[in-house]
Parts: structure tokens; sequence; C-alpha cells
């Protein structure tokens, strides 16, 4: 699956799922922006990424209207156009409901579904000039999780924003269809990265999401980096308004299954 030229946004690529996103982007020949928080990180991002190609680092809260406004125009400015947009920037907070803080419930959704919003309306704006202009369609993919339609109880703020993300999927892919733009998601289940970190350390956490998952392993970030491949590629050109959920099998268990002794 080619990317050959194309321009590519990754928000929160620093690291984790996104970084590994914007590494199989590269070796598929696009031209990669990193829109992170955490420069440190994406400054190293960059350097790892210029050994195998085109990338650039860019300092962006997706949360922030301006970030995002500077992040379309310096992506312009280095490489004329953009074509894709990975929306990956997330973070969690677990609390209990009850003692659930109203600042980290905004917080999750801020970054999580607005980001999402805010990046998807600025790019897809410069999308539609490019159209007008002769240009062809670009395409959109959000990071949802499976956490769009089953929930954990001590995180809800993050559970709310990827439900509220699905829906963002659905209506943009509809919103921007005329346009030939495609909005599609991924849906990863658990995924090998430092928001799991626990599963190697911690026996009865490894229990507990290998038990809710059929393939019996925890999945890794190239896995879900070679699903967004396909949905920014041209073998996806029929595909728009889908989830497709990348989770080893658990959203149609029902009930657990038996866990493989730790090697
Ligand atoms: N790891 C999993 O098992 C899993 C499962 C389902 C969905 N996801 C989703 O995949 C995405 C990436 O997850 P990950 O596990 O790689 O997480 P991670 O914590 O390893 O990486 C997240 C990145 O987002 C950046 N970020 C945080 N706030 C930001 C902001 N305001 N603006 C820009 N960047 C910001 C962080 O600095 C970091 O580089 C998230 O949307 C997450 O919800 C992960």
């Amino acid at each position: 699956m080619s990317l050959e030229n194309k321009v590519a946004i990754i928000t929160g690529a620093a690291r984790g799922i996104g970084f590994a996103v914007a590494k199989r982007f590269v070796l598929d020949g696009a031209k990669v922006v990193i829109a992170d928080v955490d420069d440190a990180a994406g400054e190293q991002a960059e350097e790892d990424l210029k050994a195998l190609g085109e990338a650039t680092y860019i300092h962006c809260n997706v949360a922030e209207r301006l970030d995002v406004r500077n992040l379309v125009a310096e992506t312009i400015n280095a490489y004329g156009e953009i074509d894709i947009l990975v929306n990956n920037a997330g973070v969690v907070a677990g609390a209990d409901f009850l003692e659930l803080e109203e600042e980290d419930f905004d917080r999750v959704l801020s970054i999580n579904l607005k980001g999402a919003f805010l990046c998807s309306q600025a790019v897809a704006r410069h999308f539609v000039e490019r159209i007008e202009e002769g240009g062809t369609p670009g395409c959109i993919i959000n990071m949802s999780s499976i956490n769009a339609v089953v929930g954990i109880p001590n995180q809800i703020p993050y559970c709310v924003s990827k439900g509220g993300l699905r829906q963002l999927t659905n209506t943009t892919a509809l919103a921007l269809a005329p346009h030939g733009i495609r909005v599609n998601a991924i849906g990863p289940g658990s995924i090998m990265t430092e928001m799991l970190a626990s599963v190697n350390s911690d026996p009865a956490a490894r229990n507990k999401i290998l038990s809710r998952t059929p393939l019996q392993r925890v999945g890794e970030p190239s896995e879900i980096a070679s699903v967004a491949a396909f949905l920014a590629s041209d073998e996806a050109s029929y595909v728009t308004g889908q989830t497709i959920y990348a989770d080893g099998g658990r959203l149609p268990l029902n009930y657990t299954v038996p866990v493989p002794d730790a090697d």
C-alpha cells in the first residue's frame, strides 16, 4: 500500500500507537508531521523517523484552536499541502464515578474529542480549498477504541470521549462525503504502549486483559499502524464512516476465555 509523497499529520505521534503509525507511513513513502505536546519525545521521534524518510515535529496541543491553526499553517508551509490527518492524541483519567473531578472530565474530553473536531475541521477546510482548485480529496482517521461501545466503570471520561469520537466519525464522514473526503476510525483493543505498561509487570492485570482477548495476546502498535496504512491508502477508496476494531476478538466475546501461561 503506497503513500508515496502523501503528506500526513499524526497527532500524539511522539510515542506509542501514533509513533508506530508515523513510522509505517514514512516507510510507505509519506512525509509525516508529528504533532504532540511532549517536545523531548517529539524531537526524538523526528530524529528517529528522519533516518527512514521525511518527518517534522511540530508542537501542538490539539485542544487549543490556535495551536491547531498553527499546525495546519506550518505543515502547508513545509510540505505545500496535506493529504491525511490521523487524530490519535489521547489521554486517560481513572477515577471512581462518585469521586471524578470536573476538571479531569473536561481535560479528557477536550483532548480526545474536541481536539479531533478542531483538527478535522481545520484540515477539512484545507482539503475543500484544494479540491476547489482541482486537487484530490484527502482523508481523516480517528483513533477510537473498543471503549466507544463497551465501558470501564472507572474510565468514564475516556469512554465518553471515545463514544463521541464514534459519532464524530459517522457525522463528519457524512458531511464531507459530497467532497469525496473519507473519514474512518480505528478501534484498538489492548495494545502494548505506555498506557498498558502494567501488563508486563502485573500478572493480575495480564490475566484480566487476556481473559477478555480471544487471540490470547496483547496487540502491537504496528498492528494498528497497518490498519491506518490501509485506511489512508487508495485501497480503501470506497470505505467511509466506518470503525475497524483491531481488538484480538474482544468485542464479539461474551464472558471470558482461558488465559495461556506467561512465558
Ligand atoms: N494503548 C492502547 O491499548 C489503546 C487502546 C485503544 C485506543 N487507544 C488510543 O490510541 C491513541 C494512542 O494511545 P497510546 O497508547 O499510544 O498512548 P500514549 O500515551 O503512549 O501516547 C499518547 C500521545 O499523545 C500525546 N498527547 C497527549 N495530550 C496531547 C495533546 N493535548 N495534544 C497533542 N498530543 C497529546 C502524548 O504526549 C503522547 O505522545 C489514544 O487515542 C488512545 O486512546 C490506545
